[in-house]
């Protein structure tokens, strides 16, 4: 990532971008316009990251559990995936994005697949905003994955199972490389996690919105960031210790 914007500006962001089905109905639309407009509201929330200075950005786009949808809307979504890929990729590489996808790729059909290898590729050397993208993603198999890796790892002596701290599970789950998400956003009016990084989420400020996601404006975002600003961000420590000096929690330290 770029230089290190003032602590006032999260470092990661991560979205639960949801009201597309409302959206759509409230106008008596299908739902996949909705979807269609949550598509457009991704690059507002790109711009805004690339504006402020945001060095990651992370999007729920699809859970593990969206497949359960009816089969109209999952294959409307997989469309504007599809679709995305092939619009967007060129233009995020120009403006240095790095692109990424966590999940599940394996149930994509090998189109998607293959275009989201190509966009990683391509993008792979970029720094000025790391976009991960969780699609057929879950916390609970983020962190069961995890599990495996590590037993695996038990299995042929290369580690030790008293060896396994916070740090081992924490290298083996999704987004290892980048700090730990500073801010979440959730439009749409739900309180909840949903199953969204999980693991990587238990010190984040967590913020919400009745908005839905296809009204997703540059004012809206900035109220966020101006509600994280004013936090007291204390990672179990005391507010005195805080006010003392730098941090020494793992979260605070981390890459
Ligand atoms: C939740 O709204 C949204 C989704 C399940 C899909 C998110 C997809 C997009 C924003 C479109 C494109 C994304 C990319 C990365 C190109 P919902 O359908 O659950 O809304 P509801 O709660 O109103 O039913």
């Amino acid at each position: 990532m770029a230089a290190a914007p003032p602590a006032s500006i999260p470092r990661h962001l991560a979205v639960i971008m949801d009201g597309n089905g409302r959206w759509a109905e409230r106008r008596k639309r299908p739902r996949a316009i909705g979807h269609r407009a949550g598509a457009r509201a991704v690059n507002v929330c790109i711009d805004f990251c690339l504006d402020k200075g945001i060095g990651a950005l992370t999007l729920f786009a699809f859970s593990s559990e969206n497949w359960g949808r009816p089969e109209e809307e999952v294959g409307a979504l997989m469309k504007l995936f599809l679709n995305a890929l092939e619009r967007e990729v060129d233009e995020l590489h120009r403006r240095g994005v790095r692109v990424r996808f966590i999940g599940n790729r394996e149930r994509f059909a090998a189109p998607i697949r293959e275009r989201m290898d190509n966009a990683e590729a391509l993008t792979a050397g970029n720094t000025r905003l790391h976009l991960s993208i969780a699609a057929s993603s879950g916390g609970r198999q983020d962190i069961a994955r995890a599990a495996r890796a590590l037993a695996a790892d038990v299995a042929a002596g290369r580690l030790r199972a008293d060896d396994i701290d916070e740090a081992a599970v924490a290298a083996k789950m999704a987004l290892a490389d980048l700090p730990a998400p500073d801010l979440f956003i959730r439009t749409g009016g739900d309180h909840r996690i949903s199953n969204f990084l999980l693991w990587q989420l238990a010190y984040t400020e967590l913020w919400f919105t009745e908005t839905l996601w296809p009204d997703l404006d540059a004012a809206l975002l900035q109220e966020a960031l101006d509600d994280f600003a004013g936090r007291e961000r204390r990672f179990g420590l005391t507010g005195a210790q805080i006010a003392k000096g730098p941090q020494q929690s793992t979260e605070s330290t981390a890459a």
